[in-house]
C-alpha cells in the first residue's frame, strides 16, 4: 500500500470516497490497523481510558500522548498519523499549541495534530496550519469539555445547537483545518454540515453523511470486559476481550493440569548428553 498523504485524502474526498480512520495507542494496535488499510490511525487522547483506565481524558499528559504517539508510528508503514492535543497542551496560546503540535511531529512522529474547539480556536488553528502542520478539527461533542458541556451529551439537536456546530465547523475550515472530527450530531445535522463544506467531515455518532467514519479501536474490536458503558453509536465489530480472555483461561487451566508445556513445545537434548549430563 502506498503512503496515505494529505494529496490522497484531498484525491479521496473529491471522487466522494470515505475516508477510514481508527485510533490506536501503541505498536500493535496500530499494526493491525495499518495492515487493514485505514487511511487515518488517530492517537486519541480516549487512550487515557480505554489503554491507560483514566476516569476521563483530562488527566493525560502531553508527555504520554507522545510516548504512546511515536509507538504507534512504529506499528503504521501507511497510514496518515494524527496526534490528539489532550487537555492543556494548546488551550492557553496559539505559540504554547505550536509547541505541542511541533513535539508532536519531533517526537511523536506524527504527521499531523487533532484539536477540539470550534470559532474560539481559529487563531489557534491558523498558527499551526501556517506553520505547515496539517490540523484536524473537532467540533459537536467536545469530550475534554465535558465539566462544561454537562457531560457527554449529543450537540446541535435544537436549531440553534445545530446553527452552532455548523458555524464552528466552517471556522475551523477558514482557519485552515484539513478535516474535521464531527461528534455526536444528529445525521442530518452532519450530513447538512458536510455539504456545506469543502473539506471532508470525519463522523463519530453523527450519521452516514459524512466524508469519513472513526472509531475508538478499543470500543469497536470489543476489547474491554463485560459491563463496561460504551456509546450508542459504536458498533462492535469483534469480540476480542472474550477471545483473549478464553485464551488466558485455557493455558491458566493447561499450567495447573500440566497439559502445557506438551514435548512439541520443548527442546530436544541429544540421548548420550543427557545420560552424561544426569550421572
Ligand atoms: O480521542 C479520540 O479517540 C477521539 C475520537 C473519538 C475522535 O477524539
Ligand atoms: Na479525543
Amino acid at each position: 500500500r502506498k503512503k496515505v498523504t494529505i494529496g490522497t485524502l484531498r484525491a479521496m474526498y473529491k471522487r466522494g470516497e470515505p475516508i477510514t480512520m481508527i485510533t490506536a495507542h501503541d505498536f500493535p494496535s496500530a499494526h493491525v490497523a495499518d495492515a487493514a488499510g485505514m487511511d487515518i490511525i488517530l492517537v486519541g487522547d480516549s487512550l487515557a481510558m480505554v489503554a491507560m483506565g483514566m476516569e476521563d481524558t483530562s488527566e493525560v499528559l502531553l508527555e504520554e500522548m507522545i510516548v504512546h504517539c511515536r509507538s504507534v508510528a512504529r506499528g503504521s508503514k501507511s497510514s496518515f498519523i494524527i496526534g490528539d492535543l489532550p487537555m492543556g497542551s494548546y488551550e492557553i496560546a496559539p505559540a504554547q499549541a505550536l509547541e505541542s503540535a511541533i513535539r508532536y511531529i519531533k517526537e511523536g512522529r506524527a504527521h499531523g495534530v487533532k484539536l477540539e474547539g470550534g470559532k474560539e480556536m481559529a487563531p489557534t488553528i491558523e498558527k499551526i496550519a501556517t506553520a505547515g502542520i496539517p490540523v484536524l478539527g473537532h467540533v459537536g461533542l467536545t469530550p475534554q469539555r465535558m465539566n462544561s458541556l454537562g457531560g457527554f451529551r449529543v450537540q446541535g439537536k435544537t436549531s440553534s445547537g445545530a446553527m452552532k456546530v455548523l458555524e464552528d465547523a466552517l471556522a475551523v475550515q477558514e482557519a485552515g483545518c484539513f478535516a474535521v472530527v464531527l461528534e455526536a450530531v444528529p445525521a442530518e445535522v452532519a450530513a447538512l454540515i458536510t455539504q456545506k463544506l469543502s473539506i471532508p467531515t470525519i463522523g463519530i455518532g453523527a450519521g452516514n453523511g459524512c466524508s469519513g467514519q472513526v472509531l475508538v479501536q478499543i470500543d469497536m474490536t470489543g476489547n474491554y470486559p463485560p459491563g463496561r458503558f460504551i456509546p450508542k453509536f459504536v458498533k462492535r465489530y469483534g469480540d476480542v476481550w472474550s477471545e483473549s480472555f478464553k485464551a488466558i483461561e485455557t493455558y491458566r487451566d493447561e499450567v495447573k493440569s500440566r497439559q502445557f508445556p506438551a514435548p512439541e513445545y520443548t527442546y530436544p537434548i541429544a540421548k548420550e548428553e543427557l545420560e552424561v549430563f544426569t550421572e
